[in-house]
């Protein structure tokens, strides 16, 4: 049965570790409110910051793969940083859809920034890629890019979405490990290289101390899943979106308003 006869709109699936995904989905939400979402989390292997490159080039396209013959999507967004400087053109291979990944925003950073400074917070595994400094060369050659590591930022944008209180003393060290090196004192942006940390923005702000802009690149991608679907018709009605897990499920229980404002209500294990 074709798409047609059968009313079917297949959905965008969104890829990540955990909550950071949602990110990207926030932004993607606002360009398509109709468009019928599977939002997938690898909890079972959280955190992919700390992962080998080889671990995660062979786990996101398997993963991907089981989840495109689940659910049929017409589009997956790869959702993380990690996996995407990491295992974007194993799974471009892999899949025969196409496949949108979110890297981090040096070249947005490099024409907005003032003082030629930027600092660029992601994971252990994203900040120490090839795929990074091949973007650094080529858009920010003449800025002086930071790169810290902040992996505790994940627990903490996890904590958030569970209704806690991130732990503050991990936002204050994230934004002074870019601050207190060498230049530091002339920031003036921040790349937010890990779709997590989008999450915590308020809570950076106030720990940077002084006027710094935040960029990630949530609303490229949402312009770019926009563009790729852009022939698309979607269904009259918004409906709810899918989160399906390779963790426990009884662990989302927390997490749940938190996807409801994000349209998510169905959950399931993978
Ligand atoms: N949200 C993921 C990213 O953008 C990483 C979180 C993790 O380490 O699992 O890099």
């Amino acid at each position: 049965m074709t798409e047609a006869q059968n009313g079917e709109c297949p959905p965008l699936l969104f890829f990540d570790t955990g909550v950071g995904g949602l990110s990207v989905l926030g932004e993607t939400r606002h360009l398509l409110p109709k468009a019928p979402v599977i939002y997938a989390a690898d909890y079972a292997g959280l955190p992919y910051g700390m992962k080998s490159e080889a671990e995660l080039a062979a786990r996101v396209p398997a993963l991907l793969g089981r989840l495109v013959e689940r659910y049929k999507p017409q589009l997956v967004t790869i959702a993380c940083n990690t996996a995407s400087t990491i295992a974007l053109d194993h799974v471009r291979s892999a899949l025969d859809i196409p496949v949108v990944g979110t890297v981090p925003a040096i070249k947005p950073a490099s024409e907005l920034t003032k003082t030629g400074v930027i600092g660029l917070l992601g994971t252990k595994a994203t900040i120490r890629q090839p795929y990074v400094d091949r973007l650094a060369a080529d858009f920010a050659a003449d800025k002086m890019l930071l790169r810290h590591a902040a992996p505790e930022l994940v627990y903490a944008a996890e904590a958030k979405l569970r209704g806690e209180q991130p732990d503050a003393g991990a936002i204050a060290a994230a934004m002074s490990g870019l601050v207190e090196q060498a230049g530091g004192a002339e920031l003036d942006t921040v790349i937010l290289a890990c779709t997590h940390f989008p999450l915590l923005r308020d809570e950076l702000a106030v720990a940077a101390g002084r006027p710094v802009q935040f960029i990630d690149g949530a609303k490229g991608i949402a312009r770019r899943i926009a563009y790729l679907t852009g022939n698309r018709t979607w269904p009259d009605d918004e409906r709810e979106g899918t989160f399906v897990t390779t963790g426990d499920i009884a662990n989302i229980e927390p997490y749940r308003p938190a996807f409801a404002r994000y349209g998510i209500s169905r959950f399931e294990k993978l």
